[in-house]
């Protein structure tokens, strides 16, 4: 099999807009995958609810927004199936079948599981739903016979059980399914607005729909180097938020100057922030405009996922019929 012939398979959760951190450790990877597999990208509206059910509105919002900020940052609908977890309702098929054979310790030692049941977290996550989520995401992967799947470090203990239970329903019933490996993506070191993590629920996230004035205000509220209090205090870009998107964002000559001025006090937090806000805008430019132009056309982005779903549910169904045959459930 050559490597187009491969089929890699990734999801994200519906659960908010995408911010720099997703692009850097998510996006780009899936931007590469896609000149080399068979990729399969979808949004988990599914798994959202599995957390957000009180708040099925974000939800719906979100899965439209995700989209976006993909074919935003250039994933290719020509190259990659896209479609909505929900719309191809063989997942939820599986994901009964599976239920049965895959034994209760196995979810119950999940530290996406053991994590959540604490009394702080009080008993939002304490449902069926939320104890099987890693037999859904099995069901997502399996069910496209996906050989790889991309995902960050926290996602690990998912892909392994999906391994065990690839191996459990092959050796029960025979071979279906190939045992897929994970590719473990790195994830850069991006902190947010205040030196923690970019993350949704700290409010301190570079969006990728924000627009340019947004963008100028964030950059101007970052936090620098704490030591850098007054203009002549030196200070050390390692210690400083703003450089790893310099890193990312700016020419060689312009990180280059920071490296060697910040240490100096010779350039100040303003003007370097001057620097970063213009290249940032330099950046993200393309893909603010490609959202943009698919926000203004709905009806394009409908027939994108109209197409992904249609391709999708074909080859889904297909692994469906070969499942119940084995389970003798055919008619
Ligand atoms: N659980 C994944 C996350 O939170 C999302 C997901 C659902 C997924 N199904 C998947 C990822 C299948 C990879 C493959 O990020
Ligand atoms: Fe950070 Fe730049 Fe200020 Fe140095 S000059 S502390 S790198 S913002």
């Amino acid at each position: 099999m050559n490597d187009k012939g491969k089929r890699v398979l990734s999801g994200m959760r519906t659960t908010g807009r995408l911010h720099l951190g997703h692009y850097h450790g998510v996006l780009v990877n899936w931007l590469r995958f896609q000149e080399e597999y068979d990729c399969f990208f979808f949004a988990a509206d599914w798994h959202a609810l599995t957390s957000e059910y009180q708040n099925p509105e974000i939800i719906r919002d979100s899965t439209r927004d995700i989209l976006l900020d993909w074919l935003g940052a250039g994933i290719d609908p020509e190259r990659a199936t896209l479609f909505i977890q929900s719309h191809v309702m063989e997942h939820a098929e599986l994901h009964l079948l599976l239920s049965m054979i895959t034994p209760l310790s196995w979810l119950l030692r999940n530290p996406t599981y053991k994590d959540s049941q604490t009394e702080a977290a009080g008993d939002t996550l304490a449902t069926y739903g939320f104890l099987g989520y890693p037999v859904l995401q099995a069901a997502d992967i399996i069910i496209y016979r996906a050989h790889l799947v991309p995902i960050g470090h926290d996602q690990l203990p998912h892909v392994e059980l999906t391994r065990e239970i690839a191996r459990r329903f092959n050796h029960l019933y025979g071979d279906v399914f190939p045992v897929p490996d994970p590719i473990l993506t790195e994830v850069p070191k991006l902190s947010g607005l205040d030196g923690r993590k970019m993350s949704k629920s700290y409010d301190n996230a570079i969006y990728l729909s924000d627009d340019e004035a947004a963008v100028t205000a964030k950059v101007s509220s970052m936090v620098t180097d704490i030591r850098r209090a007054r203009r002549t205090d030196p200070g050390d870009p390692e210690q400083c938020n703003l450089f790893p998107l310099h890193r990312l964002y700016s020419p060689a000559g312009e990180v280059e100057r920071i490296r060697a001025e910040c240490p100096q006090a010779a350039i100040g937090c303003v003007e370097c922030k001057r620097l970063l806000t213009k290249n940032l805008l330099i950046g993200m430019g393309p893909l603010r405009e490609r959202r943009r132009r698919y926000e203004e056309h709905p009806g394009l982005v409908d027939e994108i996922l109209a197409a992904g779903t249609d391709h999708a549910r074909r080859v889904a169904r297909e692994t469906m019929t070969r499942v119940r045959d084995a389970m003798k459930l055919s008619r």
